[in-house]
């Protein structure tokens, strides 16, 4: 369901340093198999695709249509792989006008006052009827401290208390983990609902447990077509991951030659935020030690009018991966105009898509002879299994990938020296 083309990128790179760099992959993936390498306690993200838990989905999946069918606004209180994942899925496969359901609000994802203190200001206020909104809160946080979500989780509970008073709890709903933790302190002593993140499944890898698979439910879409997309991607690749293995080994041998920058590009901005999750999944996991390619994104063409001068003829330390969707999603063409003042006919009677996969092409050719490696990764159709199996392709591709570089993948030590930093300077 997922195609991989890494021949545009291949030229690029000499075939005794990408034998290396497959044997190198190939090693990768047993490790991930036997679970022999560095961090195999966190391969939960496997194990939940092997034997997916169908009560848990359809528990998550009841609760989310009866928050659908109730709440005007539904609060996703996270940071990182807390939120990151639901919101590459949501944006993906919603609407972008005239969305049915509450309205999805993000907040605990950074320090901002002025967003939660416009935010709160918003759920505050009534609704254009004079009644007050009906809102619900997922607070997502597996150790349950980190600070952007926890001020964020307290001055929004406190609104909750506030205009609801007791039962304030019954909107609430904790997912984090087992045990331990502020979190875990308060949902009994508040009698908040919880959903628990597995110990073995790191944030970055977490979109297919509750963290993701609640919100994206109250967001309408069909969670277990999600999974199961996954499942399938799990399934397939144990048989046969030959793509992923290529795709590892390109991006190592890449690396070697001493390229720094990974471009996740799309034409499709329904897929800009999927870019984002991407590019924590690989970036946290990948960028230790010394090593790996700085996961960026860009959403073109409007990226190509800011960052398509430098990919075309700045230094040249990029590679590109282009998130492609081949089956047009939008029936939109371009009509004639009998003046033709704006000398657009020549367009007339072409599909948006038409024209927007000819700026792809064009671009692809342009880059690729501007000295840029190009993977392109296409799906047929953009729907909830198809996006399913896309997260799947990632989390194996990121273990396989980070393996490959002799690093471990589920770690993040480095984010700890600016939590220190800062807590520091707080006078905690
Ligand atoms: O991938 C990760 O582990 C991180 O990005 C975490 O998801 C992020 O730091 C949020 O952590 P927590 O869920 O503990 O609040």
């Amino acid at each position: 369901m997922i195609k991989c083309d890494i021949r545009f990128a291949r030229k690029f790179i000499k075939d005794e340093s990408y034998l290396r760099a497959r044997k190198k992959s190939d090693t990768g993936l047993e490790q991930l198999k036997k679970k022999t390498g560095p961090g195999s306690e966190w391969l939960g993200w496997r194990d939940i695709l092997a034997e997916p838990n169908d009560a848990e989905l359809e528990q998550i999946g009841s609760l989310g249509e009866e928050i659908r069918a109730k709440a005007d606004v539904f609060v996703v209180c996270g940071i990182g792989g807390s939120y990151l994942g639901a919101k590459a899925v949501i944006d993906a496969l919603s609407p972008h006008f005239r969305k049915k359901g509450p309205e999805i609000l993000y907040a605990g994802h950074h320090l901002g006052g002025k967003y939660l203190e416009e935010l709160l200001d918003y759920l505050k206020s009534p609704k254009e009827d004079g009644s007050p909104k009906n809102i619900y809160l997922n607070v997502i946080s597996k150790s349950g401290s980190t600070l952007e979500t926890a001020l964020s989780f307290r001055m929004i509970r406190e609104l909750l208390e506030e205009l609801y008073g007791e039962e304030a709890s019954e909107r609430i709903i904790c997912t984090t983990s087992k045990a331990g933790g502020v979190l875990n302190k308060l949902i009994p002593q508040k009698g908040y609902r919880k959903f628990i993140i597995p110990d073995n499944v790191g944030g970055r890898f977490s979109v297919l447990t509750p963290v993701g698979l609640l919100p994206i439910s109250v967001a309408g879409i069909d969670i277990r077509t999600l999974f199961y997309g996954a499942v399938s991607a799990y399934n397939e690749y144990e048989n046969n991951a030959d793509d992923l293995l290529e795709y590892a080994a390109l991006r190592n041998a890449i690396h070697e030659s001493g390229k720094t920058i990974d471009v996740f590009a799309t034409f499709e901005p329904e897929l800009s935020s999927m870019g984002g999750w991407i590019q924590q999944l690989l970036g946290e996991s990948e960028g230790k030690e010394g090593k790996g390619i700085f996961p960026a994104v860009a959403t073109f063409s409007t990226d190509l009018h800011s960052l398509g001068q430098f990919i075309q003829q700045g230094q040249r330390s990029l590679m590109e991966t282009f998130l492609i969707v081949e089956k047009p999603f939008s029936q939109l063409s371009v009509n004639n105009l009998e003046e033709n003042d704006d000398q657009l006919n020549y367009l007339a009677g072409k599909s948006f898509h038409e024209i927007n996969t000819k700026a792809r092409e064009g671009t692809m050719e342009a880059h690729s002879e501007g000295d840029v490696p190009i993977v392109r990764i296409s799906m047929k159709a953009l729907n909830a299994e198809n996006i399913g199996h896309l997260i799947y392709f990632f989390e194996l591709l990121t273990g396989i990938f980070v393996y490959s570089l002799g690093v471990n993948p589920f770690n993040q030590p480095g984010v700890e020296d600016y939590k220190k930093a800062m807590y520091r300077l707080l006078g905690k």
